[in-house]
């Protein structure tokens, strides 16, 4: 089974992915997340892209595109995959039916996670994850179960995203409005388009995202 995940910043993407990945073993490609991989590791594409991430602004078309091709050609045909954060522009959209296609693979569901841009500041500027296995957590919304300690691997060592700021969350909900919105349509066209409210509890949407998946 291969999914998008689609949604505005802050809407819980990540979160029901890593989700997704626990209870059913499937993938998750996260385009920011592989950017931010190559942005922290100073490669020559990090340097390039380092300035538009900080900014809130989309990279561009053709490397994003480019990323996913590479992490889909690492894949075994068994593995279901997780779209987070990708496709984010038509062109992507259009790219990304063209790598299925090479990859003989299909679209299944598009979830698109339903928010109030006014709850994803408070969500994004509490954001934190662990330093050593990624785990996400929220100074609010989703605390360790022992304060200071990784629930999954037991490091003590947290880190925040360096366009966790309001300032920069505002440009980057402007770039999903103009650019990514405007790609659920397509989808809703094809049939594959599931809303689920993205606002309810972080286990009310897992239910909700696990019953599309289940075909109940
Ligand atoms: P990316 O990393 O994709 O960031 P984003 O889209 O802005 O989304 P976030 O990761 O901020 O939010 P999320 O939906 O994953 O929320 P999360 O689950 O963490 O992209 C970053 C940058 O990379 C872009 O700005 C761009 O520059 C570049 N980029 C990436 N992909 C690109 C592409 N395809 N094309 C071009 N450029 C690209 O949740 C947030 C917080 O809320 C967490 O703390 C969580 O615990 C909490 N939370 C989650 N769900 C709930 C809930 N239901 N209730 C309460 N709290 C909740
Ligand atoms: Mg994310
Ligand atoms: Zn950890």
């Amino acid at each position: 089974m291969n999914i998008i995940l689609l949604g505005p910043p802050g809407a819980g993407k990540g979160t029901q992915a890593e989700k997704l990945v626990a209870d059913r073993g499937m993938v998750q490609l996260s385009t920011g997340d592989m950017l931010r991989a190559e942005k922290n590791a100073g490669t020559d594409l990090g340097n390039r892209i380092k300035a538009v991430m900080d900014a809130g602004e989309l990279v561009s078309d053709e490397i994003v595109s480019s990323l996913i091709d590479e992490n889909l050609g690492r894949l075994q045909a068994s593995q279901g995959v997780i779209f987070d954060g990708y496709p984010r522009t038509a062109a992507q959209a259009e790219s990304l039916d063209g790598l299925l296609a090479a990859h003989g693979r299909k679209l299944d569901y598009v979830i698109e996670l339903e928010v109030d841009e006014d709850a994803l500041v408070e969500r994004i500027v509490g954001r934190y994850t662990c330093a050593k296995c990624g785990a996400g957590y929220h100074d609010k919304f989703k605390q360790p179960k022992v304060a200071g300690t990784c629930d999954v691997c037991g490091s003590h060592d947290f880190k925040r995203r360096a366009d966790d700021n309001e300032e920069t969350v505002r440009t980057r909900m402007a770039e999903y409005r103009a650019k990514t919105e405007p790609i659920i349509p397509i989808y809703d066209a094809r049939g594959i388009l599931c809303p689920v409210d993205g606002m309810a509890d972080i286990d009310l949407v897992s239910a909700a995202i696990a019953a599309i998946l289940d075909g109940k």
